[in-house]
């Protein structure tokens, strides 16, 4: 099993380029399933939770090439399978995004209930809720679900959580169902915009991605398109904490501004400078000798992103004064508290509440990742700690990150994987 070796590093510094989001490529590789012409995806980033759904893919039948510098090459026309095969559902929960197209493609869909993670039981009500309100007959049994509808009928479905995962796989259970469907408290993160545009590009009739409510008009078939990936806004977030928690000097390239404005908001209140260009498409991140603390709670998006609040916690360790962390998304994401204390963090939890006394500095020790984004936090403290800090089980950091130590060491930090 690899592990990193991470050392105290001087401030970053240079220039470091953002891959394609992994919570984009994965929603629109599942939609791929709709298409019935070729569909060429530009700017995938090279993950394993992205070969894992390529995976779902071609087992359902589809032609899936995966071609060079992020080009993946798709065709669904003969998909001939509806049954997506436990042992790929239990490695990736995001498999379960297959449900929806399959239920539009075939009216019958097969999976197995998917796994929990280390962040919390990850319920899926609200993704059959959806489904059964556009006409589909749900049967649990044996830890499998099964979906199966003769005709899908466009209703208003309300989410009583605007979750991301199940705005996603209701749009795609309704894009060809007859009449039109509404989806109240959707999910407005810029993944479900980016997936919304990609199916209007291969025929779907989709208004108000982006917004709380969203209209899908149902279309007879859906073609073939070519599509760039936005880029990986919490792959920003992670470089642009690393730049402060090192008081660096970094330019981050390939982000949309407008959809890390959270990030840049809190990290410029902890005493950062950061200076957006012209395009609005690159970032630069100055740190501050002393960062300041800064209170988080994390909501849906345009909220601060839950997928960012274990980074945010590791530069809050070593911040000036005390800061409350308070994680609204999920039930069960403070598993790298632990990880942090074992390093000399200061942090107190109660309830969905963190506290963190900032310290002077943190010690190196032996940890492990417990979720990516986990991971990634305890590789940003690991560069502002003496010693040479052992991060284990780092296959959670490279299902969301591509290439991340190459990334960290061009800009001088000191990691390996060994
Ligand atoms: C997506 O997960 C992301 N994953 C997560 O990123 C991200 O943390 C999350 O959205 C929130 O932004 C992908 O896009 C592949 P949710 P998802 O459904 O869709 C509750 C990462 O690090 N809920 O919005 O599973 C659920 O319990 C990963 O890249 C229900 O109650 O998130 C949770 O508390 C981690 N019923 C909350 O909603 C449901 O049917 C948010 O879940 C579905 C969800």
């Amino acid at each position: 099993m690899d592990k990193f070796l991470v050392e105290k590093s001087p401030p970053l510094r240079g220039t470091v380029r953002i891959s394609g989001a992994k919570n984009s490529a994965l929603p629109i590789l599942a939609a791929s399933l709709l298409g019935t012409e070729d569909i060429i995806l530009e700017d995938v980033p090279k993950l394993k939770d992205v070969e894992v759904m390529c995976e779902v893919l071609t087992c359902l039948g589809a032609k899936v090439e995966i071609l060079d510098k992020g080009i993946i090459k798709i065709n669904s026309k003969d998909i001939n399978n509806y049954e997506t095969p436990y042992e790929l559902m239990s490695k990736m929960r995001a498999s379960f995004l297959v449900m929806g197209p399959l239920l539009s493609r075939t009216g019958k869909t097969k999976t197995s209930m998917p796994g929990g993670c280390a962040i919390g039981t990850r319920p899926i009500d609200l993704h059959l809720k959806g489904f059964k309100a556009l006409g589909a007959k749900i049967d649990v049994n044996h830890g499998n679900i099964g979906a199966y509808a003769e005709r899908l009928i466009g209703d208003r479905i309300y989410l009583d959580f605007p979750s991301v995962g199940a705005t996603e796989n209701i749009m795609m259970a309704a894009v060809m169902a007859e009449g039109e469907t509404i989806i109240d408290n959707a999910a407005m993160e810029p993944e479900i915009v980016d997936l919304a545009n990609f199916l209007n590009k291969l025929g779907a009739d989709i208004k108000g991605a982006g917004t709380s409510s969203i209209r899908i008009k149902g279309v007879k078939e859906l073609g073939g398109a070519t599509h760039s990936v936005i880029p990986d806004r919490i792959e920003a977030g992670t470089f642009m904490v690393a730049a402060a928690i090192t008081n660096g000097d970094v330019v981050v390239e390939n982000v949309i501004t407008s959809h890390i404005k959270p990030i840049i908001a809190k990290l410029r209140e902890a005493g950062c400078q950061v200076i957006e260009n012209e395009n609005k498409d690159k970032v630069r991140v100055i740190g501050s000798a002393s960062p300041r603390a800064v209170d988080i709670k994390t909501l849906p998006y345009p909220g601060f992103p839950t997928d960012m609040q274990a980074q945010f916690m590791a530069l809050m360790s070593v911040a000036k004064g005390t800061s409350v962390i308070i994680e609204t998304v999920f039930e069960n994401r403070f598993m790298h508290v632990d990880e942090l204390k074992r390093m000399g963090a200061d942090i107190k939890i109660d309830g969905r509440s963190a506290i963190i006394q900032g310290v002077d500095s943190l010690m190196a020790a032996p940890v492990k990742a417990t979720d990516l984004r986990a991971g990634a936090a305890l590789v940003l403290a690991g560069l502002v700690s003496d010693g040479v800090t052992e991060i284990s089980d780092i296959y959670h950091i490279d299902r969301g990150y591509e290439n991340m130590e190459e990334k960290f060491a061009q800009l001088g930090a000191n990691i390996r994987r060994i």
